[in-house]
């Protein structure tokens, strides 16, 4: 039993295992408040914190973040720099805490673009994550899904010219394995916050069969009670992966019974 789901009334067996949220809304939550957008943006790391501690608790295994996209490159050079003191203050912060707490740390995105300090901060965390067991917590930075395929394109190419694998080969567990996303499990849930009604070049892929959310909170209000609110509509909707009702509830009662076994 945890205790976690047991306070929030989640059904543990009902959960997702890979959630995927578009942090959207910082810079509106600034502007309402008339403070610098940068304050949206920091208001959001804490955000992130709550939300990762409660992911982990109830069991979730992976929590992929949106958090730079490749395109937010074209935005003031202000806020960039923001952004990225932003970032490298939350990992020397986090670095321990995310040790500690057995959570495996990788940064998804093209990280060539960022600056070389963060790029040390990053890799130091993900080696010292590397063997933990617990949550993935995936940070996209410089992240576009576009990109993301391109890459791991170039990678099947190689391989096809080095004669490891034939074209005819190629099938979605190879092509799976080449993205940034490789080992975390299928993506089941897909946040957006700030009343954007778009995915904005993220996990465009592994979007295939979640579950979508868009709703209006900013994400710097974004709190712990909403995600169980979303949390428990998840629950109640029934993924069919292109078969009938009626084949879903015989497999659920096979695998419920699978499970009293
Ligand atoms: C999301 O908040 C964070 C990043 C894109 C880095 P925004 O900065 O996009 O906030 P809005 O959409 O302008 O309110
Ligand atoms: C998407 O938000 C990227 C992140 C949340 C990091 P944006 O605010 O950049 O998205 P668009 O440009 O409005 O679609
Ligand atoms: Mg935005």
């Amino acid at each position: 039993m945890n205790i976690y789901c047991d306070k929030s009334k989640l059904n543990p067996l009902k959960l997702p295992r890979h959630i995927g949220i578009v942090m959207d809304g910082n810079g509106r939550w600034a502007s309402k408040k008339h403070l610098p957008r940068i304050a949206g943006h920091r208001k959001g790391v804490e955000r992130v914190q709550e939300i990762t501690e409660f992911c982990g608790n109830i069991g979730i295994e992976a929590l992929t973040l949106f958090a730079f996209s490749d395109e937010n490159w074209r935005r003031p050079e202000e806020e960039v720099g923001g952004i990225m003191g932003l970032l490298r203050w939350y990992i020397r912060k986090e670095h321990k805490r995310i040790t500690e707490n057995n959570v495996r740390f990788r940064v998804i995105g093209d990280r060539r673009k960022l600056s070389s300090d963060i790029i040390e901060l990053i890799s130091a965390l993900e080696k010292d994550t590397y063997h933990n067991t617990g949550m993935h917590l995936c940070v996209a930075l410089s992240y576009g899904s576009h990109g993301e395929i391109l890459r791991a394109v170039r990678k099947i190419v190689e391989k096809v010219k080095e004669n490891l694998i034939y074209p005819d080969d190629i099938d979605e567990q190879i092509f799976e394995s080449c993205l940034d996303t490789q080992g975390l499990p299928p993506l089941d849930m897909f946040i957006r916050t700030s009343g954007e009604y778009r995915v904005s070049n993220f996990l465009l892929w592994q979007l295939a069969y979640a579950e979508l959310f868009f709703n209006e909170v900013l994400w710097p209000d974004f709190d712990t009670e909403k995600l169980i609110e979303l949390l428990k509509q998840y629950s109640l909707r029934e993924r069919r992966f292109g078969m009938t009702p009626e084949q879903v509830s015989l497999k659920q009662n096979e695998s419920a019974i699978y499970l009293k076994r």
